[in-house]
């Protein structure tokens, strides 16, 4: 297959690409600075777009056989007015150049695979997501009702040429010990001061590393599957529980909680990002046959630590 990966140089990108090139795919990152594409991707072609139109890189949209759009401003920032703008803009303008590039492509790309996160959701306490939930409210779930939409496009059919599949993934938390949030949640524990956030009653939904890019190919790789799907371990735990498992596989107790008003002293609004939960189920992966290598956060953990 030959598949171009918008924001392929970030952690979630490296390793799909890594994984593809691996096994024998074409992959073509598109990075705003190749010069400073990361090492893990050498051997990996690396070309430089602007993130916000198709130019220069139309020809290698036509006739690839999936487009996997990832990139976006992080939201790993205290959000001011302006952070939010960025978080917000970066990803339409994202989304604008796929669906430009996608048209003007003499052959259009056989998927188009869309980022999102299970914040789209929003804080719904104990309630099971599945795809069908509707999105939540606040900047979170209404900056990614837009970001889905901007790539909706592609699935439209043109006069001579069907569309392009359309397929959304909502991400959980994407566990790595080589960046994203476990580091940061590791760091406390390290200290022997880690515990859970705010209640700790708000649920996590995680998914291992491996096994999100497993589910970004396997979606690629399948014909029936398109519309949105939740990319998340089919048993979201509770932050207290994340906590207390973190803390047993790193031999560390979990004993000292951070009060939700120090989170959101220090991070403002961002702190909804830990201290509202979503307890997503991948029902719609799981529909699809799809198989977790790591359904279990004390293995995934393992895994990743050991
Ligand atoms: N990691 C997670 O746990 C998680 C969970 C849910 C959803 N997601 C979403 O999935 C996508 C990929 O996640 P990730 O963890 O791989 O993200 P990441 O490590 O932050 O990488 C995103 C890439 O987007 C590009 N980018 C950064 N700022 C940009 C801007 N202002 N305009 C255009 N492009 C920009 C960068 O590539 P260049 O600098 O090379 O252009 C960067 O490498 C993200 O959009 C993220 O919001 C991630």
């Amino acid at each position: 297959m030959r598949i171009i990966i918008t924001g392929g140089t970030g952690l979630i990108g490296q390793a799909l690409s890594v994984r593809l090139v691996s096994e024998g795919h074409e992959v073509l990152v598109l990075s705003r600075s190749p010069a400073r594409a990361p090492d893990a991707l050498a051997g990996v072609q690396v070309a430089r777009w602007d993130a916000r139109t198709a130019e220069g890189w139309v020809r290698f949209a036509s006739g690839a056989d999936a487009i996997v759009n990832l990139a976006g401003a992080s939201l790993a920032t205290r959000w001011t007015p302006h952070s939010k703008r960025v978080i917000r803009e970066s990803r339409l303008n994202a989304g604008r150049a796929v669906v430009q590039a996608t048209a003007q492509a003499t052959s259009k790309p056989g998927v188009v695979v869309q980022a999102s996160g299970a914040g789209y959701y929003g804080p719904r306490g104990d309630e099971a997501l599945t795809e069908e939930a509707p999105p939540g409210p606040g900047f979170l779930g209404q900056t990614a009702v837009a970001w889905e939409a901007s790539t909706s496009p592609v699935g439209e059919s043109g006069c001579t040429q069907p569309g392009s599949r359309h397929i959304v993934i909502r991400s959980g938390v994407v566990l790595t010990p080589k960046g994203g949030a476990l580091p940061r949640m590791m760091l406390p524990f390290r200290f022997f001061v880690g515990g859970r956030l705010g209640t700790g009653n708000q649920w996590l939904p995680w998914i291992h590393i491996d096994d999100e890019v497993r589910a970004i190919q396997f979606l690629i790789e399948t014909a029936a599957a398109s519309g949105p799907f939740n990319v998340t371990a089919p048993k979201p735990v509770t932050n207290r529980e994340f906590s207390r498992v973190l803390g047993q596989v790193m031999h560390r107790p979990a004993l000292f909680p951070v009060p939700s008003f120090v989170l959101q002293l220090l991070l403002g609004e961002m702190s909804t990002v830990l201290l509202d939960g979503q307890r997503a189920v991948p029902q719609n992966l799981l529909d699809l046959g799809f198989t977790f290598r790591f359904p279990d956060l004390e293995a995934a953990l393992r895994d990743l630590l050991d």
